[in-house]
């Protein structure tokens, strides 16, 4: 008998980045910063990353992260313990001999739409303040045509004599709770920058094989934006056809399905819901409404989606005070109330829009979110989702997770004082929870268990030459 000899098993492909090795700098260390420090870390480049929040640099000094972002931890960790990754509140030393400096601070939105480039700017002025030597700037953070224009004059008037400082645009396009595998593995890095050279220099920064679209730095601005709105455009389309199902009494998810199935459009974000939320979306539609103010061009679509998304997040608690005649007094369990799964973040949630509507119409409000903070305001937060719908008159599912899709109907019906559940996220089996006795509303799943009588124009006609042949 021969030996026969064990398959080889391939070995992990090892992270690199496309060019070799550099000193980098990164500013600001929120979702988009500790990622983007901890991942080029990971990468091999070596990386300080500036925070000027003494809460959360406390928290990074101490080896925690000071955010929920699944792999993250593990990645700042062994960035630290290889020695490629540090944390400090001072420019000075994050600059010595770095090659780039990355701005990913906030540039969060103004009543007007426009985005708040404040702190952008100061965090220029301070590297620019600080260079020693020539310095690359990437911008990260997401910023309006023309910015990075605007902050290389800043830098050029803050700089030392001789220090030259080119500000290149490199948006980000990562998605909170897969932040890494999205700037591991990203669809596309964008870079806009004047010289060919340094755009070169910053492409090789990322991981070697992704695909690369070079071209000037309002084009890589504009990227951002227009695919922000487009995503979002697709959110409110999802939404509107949900409502057409809704009153036709058809179920939104073959529809969308259906059309999703057309690799023309595709299947992500074609998902109805309670809205879209989040620091990202809401704010860069805006910015994107508002930048065709300023330049003079119509936005008839962004604006509609946005209207939509509107109508989207109010509509929940609309519906529900319809169903129950009234609000004022019931107990309602909100499930959900971080923007989406799978993070804590809270910024422009519609989550917790539904509990401010809710809390406004007199209700009483029980909420629970496996990962965000006790300290909200707005309804009295429970440890478990058992709590929460404990006494309810009615409860809301505002997020699509795994802990309330496997959440037991028939101990939720006897735990609860009502039988009305109102699933936005659309996680819950209609058949499964009817069956437990509670009556199941969502977006686009139809009307349950009532025919809703819809006499649209085939069915008027062929009612009509029924009636005809009868007679
Ligand atoms: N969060 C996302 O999913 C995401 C995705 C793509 C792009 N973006 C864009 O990236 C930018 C950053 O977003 P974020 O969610 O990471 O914001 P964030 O608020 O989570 O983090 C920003 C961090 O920068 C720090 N900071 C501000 N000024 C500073 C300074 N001068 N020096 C040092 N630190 C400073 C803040 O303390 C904070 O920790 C925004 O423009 C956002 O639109 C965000």
């Amino acid at each position: 008998m021969t030996d026969v000899p064990e398959p080889a098993v391939p070995e992990p492909a090892v992270p690199a980045p496309a060019g070799r090795p550099r000193r980098l700098c990164v500013v600001g260390a929120g979702y988009v910063g500790l990622t983007a420090a901890a991942c080029f870390a990971h990468l091999g480049h070596d990386v300080t990353c500036v925070e000027r929040d003494p809460g959360r640099l406390a928290v990074l000094q101490d080896g925690g992260i000071p955010i929920h972002e699944p792999g993250l931890g593990e990645l700042v960790t062994s960035g630290r313990a290889a020695g490629r990754l540090r944390f400090t509140a001072d420019v000075a030393p994050a600059l010595d001999g770095a090659d780039a400096a990355f701005l990913c601070v906030g540039t969060p939105p103004q009543p007007s739409g426009e985005p708040d480039l404040s702190y952008l700017a100061t965090a220029a002025r301070e590297l620019a303040r600080h260079a020693a030597s020539d310095l690359v700037v990437v911008v990260k953070s997401t910023v309006p045509p023309g910015s990075c224009e605007a902050l290389e004059l800043v830098c050029a008037e803050e700089a030392r004599p001789g220090v030259a400082i080119d500000v290149v645009s490199s948006p980000e396009f990562l998605r909170e709770s897969r932040a890494v595998e999205d700037f591991l593995a990203p669809d596309r890095v964008v870079v806009g920058a004047d010289d060919a050279g340094v755009a070169r220099m910053v492409a090789d920064l990322y991981p070697s094989g992704c695909p690369v679209v070079v071209c000037d730095r309002r084009g890589a601005e504009l990227v951002k934006y227009a695919a922000n709105t487009f995503l979002a455009i697709k959110i409110s389309f999802a939404n509107e056809v949900a409502q057409l199902c809704d009153a036709l009494g058809t179920e939104a998810a073959a529809v969308l399905a259906g059309v999703g199935a057309d690799h023309r459009i595709g299947r992500e974000f074609l998902r109805p819901g309670p809205g879209y939320g989040g620091s990202c979306l809401p704010k860069d539609v805006a910015g994107f409404v508002s930048l065709g103010a300023a330049a003079g061009t119509c936005t008839d679509l962004a604006e509609a989606a946005e209207a939509q998304n509107t109508r989207a997040r109010h509509s929940v608690v609309e519906r529900l005070d319809s169903v129950l005649g009234g609000l004022a007094g019931r107990r309602i369990g909100v499930l959900g109330l971080a923007f989406k799964d799978g993070t804590d973040d809270t910024r422009d949630s519609p989550g917790l829009q539904i509990v401010e509507d809710l809390v406004a119409a007199g209700a009483d409000v029980a909420t629970y979110d496996p990962l965000v903070d006790a300290r909200l305001p707005a309804g009295s937060r429970m440890p478990t989702p058992a709590d929460a719908v404990s006494g309810a008159d009615a409860i809301v599912v505002t997020v699509a997770s795994d802990e309330y899709r496997a959440l037991d109907p028939m101990e939720t019906a006897e735990s609860m004082a009502g039988r009305v559940v109102f699933d936005a996220a659309g996680v819950l089996d209609l058949d499964v929870w009817g069956s437990a006795g509670l009556t199941v509303y969502g977006v686009g799943r139809g009307v349950p268990h009532s025919f809703y009588p819809v006499v649209w124009t085939p069915l008027r006609w062929t009612t009509a030459r029924r009636t005809a042949e009868a007679a």
